[in-house]
């Protein structure tokens, strides 16, 4: 079939297009339908069906005889080791671990936040929590402890799973402080750590809190796959929202993986017994769908990473990688392409290995500019397939769909709607845009499976944050258009999110961190373009009267309080002093005006503002800093 023929299938009968994917899954109890819409607009997918995540990760494929396969290889060029994992030990090692969670009293429900490096214990620590119908939320180890207590709080784990260190390059990452300092400012106290130690440092434990991972994981009887209702949440993953609260999306269990297992043949092209790799971070949305369960649910093998495109130790690491494991698929971040290519621009790194087996090349996680872009085709000489998605949705929404035809590229487009996505350009009022306008991109509910069904525990915020604004849609946040062909391109966010190197931030998290500062009366912080990152923060501080202290030593000591109560992965290193903030009359902070200042890009004076002049004085404050670039 091809892709306009899947799409249309979907279209004309979404129920049959589902189910018949979820013939893809092992089912304790095969679902009596796929959507449950009683509750519109607020859907779930194969709810009285019943499954384990786990068994369809793992345990079935030791079954069919794979276990031998490598499920997982862990490729550390900073410990300089690579190590792998096969299918069946996989499954001892998960259910040695679940067994120890349980007899210390984990349950299903109960919640468990991970925080952890990328090491396969991460991947594991997910997977057994799934086989116990325990709910995982993992946490980004470039949060920062502040980051950690708020999704303590919000999320309540019964436990937590950390490793002693995390390995950035020339630095270890001592998570053990983070995770005590995170417990200590909670309210809410887990009862129990596992520390997984890592010989690059040993952390100390607290005694009758912390257990050693190795001493925990064995001993107790090996737990089987608890049997999950198909709408029982699989995880929790906090993202970036508008203020400095992360919203808690929530995964239901059946959606995710039927979705998942879609998305590996059709979109990723990935078979039983291939190998698959997403360079990213189990912390992202990326790692969990793309690096944990999307390959292994397809019986594929899976990279789990520890390194940086350069400098670990040199900008062919990607393609040595590709090499020696005869990769099929690679998903990475533009981003870390700008990196590679601005260290070898010719591409001799990638003359040097040999990449027999690539056969493409998939990049997400911030808009694919064309310059990046077409230094990968004419490198790589691969489909290099830009494709959009976002936490909430879990799996591609707008893609090049490989598995099922590999569709024309447009240069700036991830090309087309997945199934399952129907795609509208609206206006503010949602009234629908004409063929190439740009306007809000907005989703026809209801979403497929694998998608968010809530907020945890703020179904208000889930209705306010996505269906409020576009009745009958769920509004993505990003703005853009369609072309005359129907493929889309992504142009910006519609809200105070910014994108830093991949990274989705809050700048109205940032704001709250500089005006916890004593000596700042008011903020602003803003995404500037960037060359290699994408965009970086920037911020503006009004200073409080009477302050005489010197600017440079105010903006150090913010720029290190972002880093304290965000993290490093925040990125937060330009900010200026000015007077004032430029307003509308009723007070809006002019932040899109700002940006385009700061970029050098056209733009009009609104008609709102209360002060022209102020613009004036913002100008002068970015020149300083040296912007706009050109
Ligand atoms: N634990 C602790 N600290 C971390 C971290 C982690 N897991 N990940 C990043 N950091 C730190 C970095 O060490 C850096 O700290 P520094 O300010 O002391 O240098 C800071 O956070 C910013 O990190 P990063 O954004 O990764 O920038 P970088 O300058 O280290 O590297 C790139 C630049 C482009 C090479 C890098 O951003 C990259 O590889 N990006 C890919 C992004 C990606 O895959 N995103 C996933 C989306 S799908
Ligand atoms: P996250 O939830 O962290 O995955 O971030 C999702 C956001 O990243 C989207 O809403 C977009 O703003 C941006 N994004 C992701 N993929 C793309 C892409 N291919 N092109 C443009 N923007 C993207």
């Amino acid at each position: 079939m091809r892709y306009d023929e899947v799409y249309a299938a979907w279209q004309s009968n979404p129920e049959a297009f589902w189910m018949e994917a979820a013939e893809a899954i092992d089912w304790v109890r095969k679902p009596s339908k796929a959507l449950f819409d009683e509750d519109a607009p607020y859907y779930e997918w194969f709810s009285d069906g019943l499954v384990n995540a786990c068994w369809n990760a793992v345990d079935r494929h030791v079954e069919a005889g794979r276990g031998d396969q490598i499920a997982l290889m862990h490729e550390s060029p900073i410990t300089l080791s690579t190590k792998g994992i096969t299918f069946r030990q996989l499954q001892t090692r998960v259910a040695s671990l679940a067994g120890a969670l349980r007899a210390k009293g984990v349950a299903k429900g109960d919640r468990v936040i991970i925080y952890m490096p990328m090491v396969p214990e991460a991947i594991e620590a997910m997977l057994a929590c799934a086989r116990i119908g325990a709910v995982h939320s993992v946490v980004f180890g470039g949060f920062a402890a502040n980051e950690l207590a708020v999704r303590i709080d919000d999320c309540r784990p019964k436990a937590i799973i950390a490793a002693s260190c995390g390995l950035e390059p020339g630095r270890t990452v001592s998570y053990k402080p983070l995770l005590d300092a995170a417990i200590e400012q909670a309210s809410h106290k887990p009862e129990f750590c596992v520390i997984f130690q890592r010989e690059e440092e040993v952390a100390k434990l607290i005694e009758g809190r912390d257990v050693s991972w190795h001493g925990f994981q064995y001993g107790q009887e090996p737990a089987e796959c608890v049997p999950v209702e198909g709408n029982h949440p699989a995880y929790i993953l906090y993202t970036s929202g508008t203020t400095g609260q992360p919203k808690g999306v929530v995964r239901h269990t059946a959606g995710h993986i039927v979705a998942l297992q879609w998305s590996m043949k059709n979109i990723f092209n990935i078979d039983v017994g291939d190998r698959f790799w997403a360079a990213s971070d189990v912390g992202w949305v990326v790692g969990h769908s793309y690096i944990c369960y999307g390959p292994l649910i397809a019986g594929a093998t899976s990279i789990v990473f520890e390194g940086k495109p350069i400098g670990t130790p040199h900008a062919g690491v990607f393609w040595r990688i590709i090499q020696n494991n005869r990769i099929k698929s690679f998903f990475t971040a533009p981003t870390a392409l700008r990196a590679i290519k601005r260290e070898d621009p010719t591409g001799a790194w990638i003359k040097r290995y040999a990449l027999h087996d690539l056969q493409a090349i998939f990049l997400a996680g911030e808009r694919a500019d064309p310059a990046t872009v077409q230094w990968a085709q004419e490198h790589l000489r691969v489909p290099v397939v830009d494709h959009w998605w976002q936490t909430e949705t879990g799996w591609p929404i707008v893609a090049n769909p490989i598995g099922i035809e590999e569709l024309p590229t447009k240069v700036g487009s991830p090309t087309v709607p997945m199934p399952g996505y129907e795609i509208h350009v609206l206006d503010e009022a949602g009234t629908q845009l004409p063929r190439d306008t740009l306007g809000a991109i907005a989703i026809k509910l209801p979403l497929p499976p694998g998608t968010l069904p809530t907020l945890w525990q703020a179904p208000e915020r889930f209705h306010k944050s996505y269906l409020e604004q576009f009745p009958g849609y769920y509004a993505t946040g990003d703005a853009g258009y369609i072309d005359a062909d129907g493929y889309l391109y992504i142009m910006a966010r519609t809200d105070d999110v910014i994108n830093v190197a991949g990274h989705r931030l809050s700048t109205g998290a940032m704001e709250e961190v500089l005006a916890g500062h004593a000596d700042v009366a008011e903020c602003a912080v803003i995404g500037v373009a960037d060359d290699l990152k994408g965009q970086m923060p920037l911020g503006f501080l009004c200073l409080s009267s009477g302050c005489n202290r010197p600017h440079s030593e105010i903006i150090a000591e913010c720029v290190a309080r972002m880093r304290e109560k965000i993290g490093p992965v925040a990125a937060f290193k330009l900010a200026c002093v000015v007077d004032r903030l430029p307003k509308t009359r009723s007070g809006k902070i002019l932040r899109a005006t700002m940006v385009k200042i700061a970029d050098g890009e056209s733009w009009k004076m609104p008609a709102t503002i209360d002060d022209p002049a102020i613009l004036d004085e913002i100008s002068v404050a970015l020149k300083a800093l040296g912007y706009p670039k050109t």
